[in-house]
């Protein structure tokens, strides 16, 4: 795919069936969808964000690229404004975990076997996991990249009406737990050595028991699945 996105977005747009209309939820400048649509990826595309600067900035883009009648730019917060059942793949890319997690919750059409949720969250990756987890969705693949030193998640999922029963780690490490790529190793890494930094400064405070006791257990966990 193309080389105008950087390698964040090269991934995310990696987990896009061929053929499917996408929605990019918090779109900012749309350059995934347009460039999804361009490559002949996706027939076509829904650009929204909460705010009126970045969808201009995505008017813009989506004009530049000839692909007006195409990509259609949307004020949405969230998928609200959005027909239910108008994209096969919805995206949340550059959100935080917390945000995509309600904004998940109020998207009721996205229970739907056939719709691919792809998220990468910029942070609390768990929230979204487990968020997936305890409503329905399973997931079935997520991938790691690098830039600059800097570690990010993609995930892809779908729903299949079943929760999954979750272990104390599995909201940290999905299905990350077992890939055996450097970048998924390498983000795990980080990942347990936040988790042990964050148990650490509790136990010195002495301030959460309950905290320290469920970090402690998400700590063993992670450890004996980072061996597996
Ligand atoms: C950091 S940008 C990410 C842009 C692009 N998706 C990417 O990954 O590079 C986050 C965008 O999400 C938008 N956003 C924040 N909250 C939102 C919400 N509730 N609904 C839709 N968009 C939202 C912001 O306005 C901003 O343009």
């Amino acid at each position: 795919m193309s080389n105008q996105l950087d390698v964040r977005l090269r991934l995310v747009a990696s987990f896009v069936r061929p053929g499917s209309v996408v929605a990019d939820i918090g779109t900012d400048h749309a350059y995934l969808p347009v460039q999804l649509v361009s490559a002949g990826i996706c027939p076509g595309a829904y650009a929204c964000d909460l705010r009126e600067g970045p969808l201009q900035n995505a008017t813009q883009t989506v004009r530049a690229a000839g692909l007006s009648d195409k990509i259609q730019t949307v004020l949405s917060d969230g998928l609200d404004a959005l027909p239910p059942g108008c994209a096969d793949d919805v995206i949340f890319a550059g959100m935080g975990g917390i945000l995509i997690a309600e904004l998940l919750s109020r998207a009721a059409w996205l229970e739907n076997p056939d719709v691919r949720v792809i998220a990468q969250p910029m942070s609390h990756a768990e929230d979204v996991r487990l968020w997936l987890f305890q409503n329905g969705f399973t997931i079935d693949d997520e991938a790691a990249v690098f830039d600059r030193h800097h570690g990010y998640v993609v995930l892809a999922a779908h729903y299949t009406g079943e929760n999954t029963a979750v272990t104390p780690a599995m909201p940290y490490g999905g299905t990350l737990f077992g890939k055996s790529d450097p970048a998924a190793k390498r983000l795990l890494s980080l990942q347990l050595q936040r988790l042990k930094k964050r148990r650490d400064a509790l136990q010195n405070a002495q301030s959460d028991p309950d905290e320290t006791a469920r970090l402690c257990a998400v700590i063993d966990d992670f450890e004996r699945r980072m061996q597996v």
